[in-house]
């Protein structure tokens, strides 16, 4: 199924987790915002471009209900789905003359929602394609994200000959610029001081043209700058940049707060980077169970070993899958010269040690990503059922 970007209307806080994991079970389906005001639902949507709106009507259907007609009016392109508990013909009727697309009972049947998904993904073929969106985190500080981050993006670009863009979101301290070497006038800041949506001009301006043909979106020059970034700022601007690329690698966020869950709500996948050591795997366990806490599919997570090989201290990456239970996507090899001189430079790898082990295994993660069922896709392992969690815990 194409991409359906979906604005969720709860005020319900206990039906939350059930409904994100509703949604997200669903291949495409990507969480634009999620609003609990219904005040807010007009301005969300001016803010975030969605093809539906899915609105929980309880705990006051009838309250609601006329609120989303006028949201439903003033907003043509958007299919609104009301969701509730009633099977009261009357609301449901109610529901369809106030231009409510679908009305779902809870709980929500799986088929009835797909195929009502699937209709708006035909429905909205013709729209402008939008990229893919990976967005690349590390467990720890630390781990090789953006070195990762960064070669990923350089090497779809290679592979791909499109429009590849690359992200940075550690607002404060990140170092997508530095790795590639590239001196930006205008950055994340100068495309975060409004709350109406981007111009094409603005963006096209905040990006850094690299060598290579990627597209750097650095973060602020200033370090208070990064007070003013919202999570809505976040996906704002990721929303645009997936309208005019083919890929969108991000940087990820460096802390797992409400803007990363935003992020990673947008993401087609994200790349959760580790090392080979306790702490970091043991943090990785934490974030994987908070976030099916609160209604992530985690089908959407890749998990990537950086730096295997190295002087491990007895963990394998087989530990790392049995211990999580989950399949690791890609091993990258711990090659402290290439790593560093690359960096140092301010080279991708693939100009500074193309034959490197690292540069060919990021390679072949970005072959992965751009061909998932093409040869080297064979190479990622089958997920191992009843991990062992007794070994690190
Ligand atoms: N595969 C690797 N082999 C050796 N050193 C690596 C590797 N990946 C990253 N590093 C080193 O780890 C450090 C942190 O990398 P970085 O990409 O900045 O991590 P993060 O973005 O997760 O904080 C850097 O000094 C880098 O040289
Ligand atoms: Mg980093």
């Amino acid at each position: 199924m194409a991409a359906v970007r979906v604005l969720v209307f709860n005020a319900e806080e206990e039906y939350t987790a059930t409904l994100r994991s509703t949604l997200l079970s669903f291949e495409g389906v990507k969480i634009v915002a999620e609003v609990d005001e219904p005040a807010l639902m007009a301005q969300a949507l001016t803010q975030f471009p969605a093809e539906v709106l899915v609105a929980n009507l309880d705990p006051m259907p009838e309250a609601i209900l006329p609120m989303l007609e006028e949201v439903a009016q003033t907003n043509r392109g958007v299919e609104v789905f009301a969701v509730s508990n009633s099977t009261d013909g009357q609301l449901i009727l109610a529901a369809m003359r106030h231009g409510i697309r679908e009305f779902l009972t809870k709980p929500i049947d799986d088929e009835v929602l797909g195929s009502a998904l699937g209709k708006v993904a035909v429905r909205h073929s013709d729209d402008a394609k939008q990229g893919t969106l990976i967005t690349v985190i590390g467990g720890a500080g630390g781990v090789g994200a953006t070195t990762i981050a960064v070669n990923l993006a350089v090497e779809l670009k290679a592979l791909t000959q499109g429009n590849v863009t690359v992200v940075d979101l550690d607002h404060r301290f990140g170092q997508v610029a530095t790795h590639l070497d590239v001196d930006p006038t205008y950055t994340m800041a100068d495309l975060c001081e409004s709350t109406t949506q981007l111009e094409q001009q603005m963006i096209d301006r905040a990006l850094v043209k690299h060598h290579s043909g990627v597209n750097v979106l650095s973060r602020p020059n200033q370090f208070m700058q990064a007070d003013n970034i919202t999570a809505a700022h976040c996906v704002g601007v990721l929303s645009a940049l997936m309208a005019s690329n083919d890929y969108v690698v991000v940087d990820g966020p460096t802390r797992f707060d409400f803007g990363t869950k935003a992020v990673l709500d947008i993401s087609d996948f994200n790349m959760l980077v580790l090392q080979l050591v306790v702490p970091t795997v043991r943090s990785v366990h934490r974030m994987l169970e908070g976030m099916t806490e609160v209604g992530f599919n985690l089908d959407r997570m890749k998990l990537v070993c950086n730096r295997v090989g190295g002087e491990s201290g007895g963990i394998t990456t087989e530990d790392v899958r049995d211990t999580l239970n989950m399949d690791v996507f890609g091993e990258v090899p711990d090659d402290w010269n290439s790593v560093n001189a690359a960096i140092n430079i301010g080279e991708p790898l693939s100009v500074s040690s193309a034959k490197s082990k690292v540069r060919q295994s990021i390679r072949g993660m970005a072959l992965r990503v751009h061909d998932p069922t093409g040869k080297g896709y064979e190479e990622v392992k089958e997920t191992k059922k009843g991990g062992i969690l007794s070994k690190i815990f």
